[in-house]
């Protein structure tokens, strides 16, 4: 792997442990990976910050750290809203471990945004190379942007972040780029929610695995885009799909198709993955909900008093700016908090069933709260949430 005189000299320990232990993870998973050099990140999206996920081992590794991120670096959620924590009836000894890696982060000079849309809040464009971890926030930025991000892990992205760089392969060599099979969906319905697209995304991330594919016969928009790809990393590990004359680089490099392997999927078969069950709390914001999303709750919600907790999540930065939807969704008795999610939170783990409108949340909510999970649309969400 070819190292620049730079790189060279933080390998080498010229500026310090820290800076040549994490240039030492990079160097190690470039040469796993074969990347012949680092490319230069735009920026950084790091995981591992949730208690719940990285506990004492994690906090005190990130304490012996000593240096500062050289590119925007944000946090994937964390396990309580920092703020509003109490209201979360999160246990204080979980919250102050919390705090403390949070704190840990901020000295590395990682933005306190924990969320898994940083789309929302850093500049993102079409061939930037990034290093974003989470699955979802992967997803989105290789397949509806077209920038250039591989999975990092907690580590390997926290490494870039303070580096500003990361080995050049995987998904940031266009050769690996280009769709292997069609997805072929039969009777989309014209108009839908952003659920149906997470139900879609749930069933094509368990035939998709990690190969690239290319959908036709849909058009979704953005966040129906959002909830494809966040389902299908959660079932498959899809970090990497087109939907032919929508996403960008479909329409920049019109993949011919014709030649490839061709999987369909019905709308009797994503009808399916809905359920009828009762729940007893309800959770929306998986990815964490746009302006839009948050606007379209609160005018579904005017006028509505919740008897069913439900949940509402966004990042902090999004909250801020649509005061006026957050203002109308808590007065109808809901919850809407920053920071965290119904996955990576300890605060959901009291209910037995969970209704929710994205796939990925199906797909996580029986392994890491221990509650059942239905799937339905957002009206579905909010009348279970109002009776
Ligand atoms: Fe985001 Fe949590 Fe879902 S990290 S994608 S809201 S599981």
């Amino acid at each position: 792997m070819f190292l620049t005189a730079e790189e060279e000299a933080v390998l080498a320990g010229e500026e310090g442990p820290t800076r040549q232990q994490l240039m030492e993870i990079l160097v190690a998973m470039g040469k796993v990976f074969e990347a012949e050099k680092m490319v230069p990140i735009r920026s950084a999206q790091v995981s591992g910050a949730s208690y719940k996920t990285i506990g004492r081992w994690g906090l005190e590794w990130l304490s012996s750290l000593d240096a500062k991120a050289s590119v925007p670096a944000i946090l994937n959620p964390v396990g309580m809203d920092r703020i509003r924590w109490k209201e979360m009836d999160i246990d204080p000894v979980f919250a102050k471990n919390q705090l403390d890696v949070i704190a840990a982060y901020e000295r590395l000079g990682i933005r306190l945004e924990c969320t898994c849309t940083p789309y929302y809040l850093t500049i993102t464009e079409y061939g930037d190379h990034l290093a974003w971890s989470e699955s979802s926030a992967v997803a989105y930025a290789n397949s509806v942007i077209g920038a250039r991000t591989n999975r990092e892990g907690g580590p390997s992205a926290l490494a870039a972040a303070i580096l500003g760089r990361t080995p050049a392969y995987g998904l940031h060599l266009v050769e690996n780029r280009t769709p292997v099979f069609t997805f072929h969906v039969e009777g989309a319905p014209e108009k839908t929610d952003e659920s149906w697209y997470g139900a879609l995304g749930y069933l094509a991330g368990k035939i998709a695995g990690n190969r690239v594919p290319i959908f036709t016969g849909i058009r979704p928009s953005r966040d129906q885009l959002k909830n494809l790809g966040a389902a299908m990393a959660a079932t498959g590990a899809t970090a990497l799909y087109h939907v032919q004359d929508i996403t960008p680089e479909a329409r920049v490099f019109k993949f011919d198709t014709t030649s490839l392997e061709s999987i369909t999927i019905t709308a009797s078969e994503v009808a399916d993955v809905y359920s009828s069950a009762e729940p007893d709390a309800v959770a929306i914001g998986c990815p964490h909900c746009s302006d839009e999303e948050l606007t379209k709750i609160a005018e579904k919600l005017q006028g509505c008093r919740v008897k069913k907790p439900l949940y509402v999540f966004a990042a902090r930065d999004v909250i801020t700016r649509s005061a006026k939807a957050v203002g109308t969704i808590e007065k109808s008795g809901a919850k809407v908090y920053a920071d965290t999610c119904m996955v990576v939170s300890p605060a959901l783990e009291q209910y037995k069933t969970i209704m929710v409108s994205s796939g990925k949340a199906l797909s996580y909510v029986p392994n890491m709260c221990g509650a059942a999970s239905v799937i339905g649309t957002l009206d579905d969400c909010l009348s279970a949430a109002c009776r």
